[in-house]
């Protein structure tokens, strides 16, 4: 088993070159799985709302959503880094609303850090939860909160004044004093270059392979979340017809009786009809 990551130990990983690994966990079991196959760092991702909670999108995500989930991660992974994602509304209101909840993540359920979206407009947010005491990882790019603004689920940086304003934008938040920053849907050369040019780490999703690390959601990467399947997606396992093939043999069996069967009962020969 691992020890529990340091934010430390994840800057050092961007100089050593080291690739980090990331990925979304939302329950106990899970993480606990996550965990044990060497996961960097666990994000408890505001994804909660679309792929567990069956929302359209991430917005109607509420803190105490998040808090419920991300203590259920913690208690899973005890040794892992866990990042809680701010979910829509509990940074925007303002800086000291960004900072009460940031703390509740870190106080309440645990979290080793936060992670919000957006660029220069949440810096002064960033630099007041890192001064309060909790680590902050950026998310720039396509930022599915605010994806409406921004002109939908599409790649973002395509055209040069768009390209430096996200460089302009990474480079403000590590100034604030993130640790890390998500690079969601743009164009693998702009990874690369924002990459190069930061001293923390860049977490890619649809950003290429240049990025110092990469973050999936589970659902994803296992198959479980068929609704749609974006192109940046590798599904490493189909589990969904797994599961399926698994639930309708129950049903069959439970219909047929032919489960329980002698071996999941309880003292099967001995007979209680004496009771009667
Ligand atoms: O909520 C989430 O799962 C995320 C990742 C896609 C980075 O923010």
């Amino acid at each position: 088993m691992q020890s529990r990551k340091t934010v430390k130990e994840i800057r050092e990983m961007k100089q050593q070159g080291a690739r980090i690994s990331m990925l979304t966990a939302y329950d106990a079991s899970m993480a606990r799985i996550f965990q044990s196959c060497g996961v960097d760092i666990l994000l408890v991702g505001d994804s909660l709302g679309m792929v567990v909670l069956g929302y359209d999108s991430t917005v109607p995500v509420t803190m105490e959503d998040m808090l419920h989930h991300c203590s259920a991660v913690r208690r899973g992974a005890p040794d892992g880094f866990v990042v809680g994602d701010m979910p829509f509304g509990s940074y925007q209101v303002g800086v000291e609303h960004g900072v009460t909840n940031a703390v509740r993540f870190y106080k309440e359920a645990g979290a080793d850090a936060v992670k919000l979206e957006g660029g220069e407009e949440v810096c002064e947010t960033v630099s007041a939860v890192v001064r309060a005491g909790v680590p902050v990882m950026g998310h720039i790019g396509l930022t599915p909160q605010t994806a409406g603004q921004s002109g939908g689920f599409t790649v973002q940086g395509k055209d040069e004044s768009s390209a430096r304003r996200l460089l302009h934008e990474a480079r403000a938040l590590e100034e604030a004093g993130a640790f890390a920053v998500v690079l969601e849907c743009i164009p693998a050369g702009l990874a690369e270059v924002i990459s190069q040019s930061l001293s923390i780490a860049t977490i890619g999703i649809g950003a290429g392979s240049s990025c110092d690390g990469q973050v999936l959601v589970s659902h994803d990467l296992l198959g479980m979340f068929a609704r749609f399947v974006p192109r940046f997606v590798k599904q490493y396992a189909d589990l969904a017809p797994l599961i399926e093939q698994a639930v309708t043999a129950y049903v069959k069996e439970v219909g047929d009786g032919s489960f329980p069967d002698k071996s999941h009962s309880f003292s099967p020969e001995k007979d209680y009809s004496t009771l009667l």
